[in-house]
This record gives C-alpha cells, structure tokens and sequence, in this order.
C-alpha cells in the first residue's frame, strides 16, 4: 500500500500533445523571423496559429493542475454542500468519481454517519493512473475505505436502484459525455437514483468564464455555458435550483 494518495493530473496525455505541438509552433514562429521571402509569412502566421490553439492551452492545464493539486481553497466544493451536515446517516453517490479526488473529500466531511458510493467508466484520457485500484487505495489511504464504496458504472446506466441517494455529486463529468442526447440520459438518471427532496450537485467550468478562457484558450468550446446545465436540470424536473460561481467553475445546487 502506498503511503501518499494518488490522485493523478488531469488530461495529462493531452497536456504533453499540446505541449509538443506547441513547441513545435513557436519555434516555427520564431524561425520565420530569421528567414525572408513567402516562407517567412507562413512560417509566422502559421507558428503563431499552433501556439494559440495549442501551447496556451498546453501551458494553462499545467498551471490548472498545479492550482488544483496546491488545493486553492477558493474551489472548495465540499463547503458549498450543506445538505452533508444536515442530513443524518446521508447515502451519498460521487458520479464520475475517477481517482477519488472529489468523493474522498466529501467522504472525510461526513460528521453525521453515512457512506459514499462512488463510480467511473475510468477513461485514462481523464486522468492520469485512473482505476478502480487508485481511488480504492486512495480510500485507504485517506482511511475513508470503511464509509465508502467503489465500482465501475456510467453516468448513463447507474448501477444503483430508484430513489437510492440522499446526495448525488457530479463534478466536471457530463462534458465529456459529448453527445446532447447522452447528457439528457444522464441527468435522468441522476434524477431516478436520488430519493425524492434529495440535492444534485453538479459542478463544471462555465465557458464563458475568464478564467476557463484564460487557462484553456480556444478548448474553452469543450465546455458548456452555465445555461445549458441549467436548461438540462429544468428540463428534467430538478427543483429550487441555486447557482454559485466559484472563480469559473459553477455549482448547481438542485432538489428532486
Ligand atoms: C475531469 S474527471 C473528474 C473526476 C472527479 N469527479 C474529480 O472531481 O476529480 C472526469 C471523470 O469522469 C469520468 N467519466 C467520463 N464519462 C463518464 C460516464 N459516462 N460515466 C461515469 N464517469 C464518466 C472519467 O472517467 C473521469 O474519471
């Protein structure tokens, strides 16, 4: 058993791609200044087009994975989940919950009892070292493996009967399901494992947001704009839904 958790770098294999291309851009760019004639126009204006598209955001996943992993305080989810504290023995399930991050924190707030179920399809382009095996073994490390639970299970098939949770988290999970149709299948499935009254939180960067565009550049497009979640949520009947902008990252706070 390790004696540090392991909770892995996001997007990392894309991280090192974009890096390289990127590299490979500026130095084009660079190159055009020393050279003349047609070749120096498109050596410049190209170069120039690879390091926006993709070294800036290259370099900003690595200064968002070092501003995650130093755990700025200001993107602290498990604050803004008050039903944790006022529901007694809560049933918790982390949708999406990869090498544990999220869910292991939410797992070491529980004050009133409970157990927290957690599950992923474990995509490796996610998260680097992302399994089943890490995030069971971050939980041992973190000495949360007697009040949580792991398995393999879809955001579009949860593995888990109606009206099973008190508190269901998803947290930047539902952009990567790319397909409109596959996100709706999702937040009704949210809606069928939570008990009725029960919280969805769902949390993911706004596109539109300075400082996903600041950190990710032009792949700000893989994400949503804030008003699609909240289309979806109304869509599927979720209730009383609160809204909190923590530094571009969003929370929603809903009810079954
Ligand atoms: C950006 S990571 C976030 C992980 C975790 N929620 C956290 O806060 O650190 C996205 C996670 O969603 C998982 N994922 C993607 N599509 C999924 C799906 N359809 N069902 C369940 N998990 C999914 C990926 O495997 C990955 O672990």
């Amino acid at each position: 058993m390790e004696d540090k958790p392991k909770y892995g770098w996001y997007v990392k294999d894309l991280i090192i791609g974009f890096n390289i291309i990127g590299l490979i851009g500026l130095s084009a760019f660079i190159y055009g200044f020393l050279i003349d004639g047609i070749a120096q126009i498109f050596l410049i204006i190209s170069g120039l087009a690879v390091v926006l598209v993709f070294l800036w955001p290259g370099i900003g996943m690595i200064i968002l994975n070092l501003y995650l992993l130093r755990k700025i305080p200001k993107i602290d989810l498990i604050a803004r989940m008050k039903a944790l504290d006022e529901i007694s023995n809560p049933q918790i399930l982390d949708v999406g919950c990869g090498t544990g991050r999220t869910a292991i924190k939410i797992a070491k707030a529980l004050k009133n009892g409970g157990h927290l179920f957690g599950i992923d399809i474990y995509s490796k382009m996610a998260i680097s070292g992302n399994s089943l095996d890490t995030v069971q073994n971050n939980a041992i490390v973190e000495k949360v493996e007697e009040r949580t639970t792991f398995k393999n299970g879809s955001a579009i098939d949860i593995p888990f009967e109606n009206n099973s949770f008190d508190i269901v988290n998803v947290s930047s999970v539902l952009h990567e399901i790319h397909d409109p149709n596959g996100q709706d299948k999702a937040m009704k499935e949210l809606y069928r494992v939570l008990k009725p009254g029960g919280y969805l939180y769902l949390s993911e960067w706004n596109r539109t947001s300075w400082q996903l565009i600041a950190f990710s550049g032009l792949c700000c497009f893989v994400f949503k704009h804030k008003d699609y979640w909240e289309k979806l949520l109304k869509e599927n009947k979720f209730k009383n839904i609160i809204y909190e902008n923590i530094t571009g990252f969003g929370i929603f706070t809903v009810r079954k």
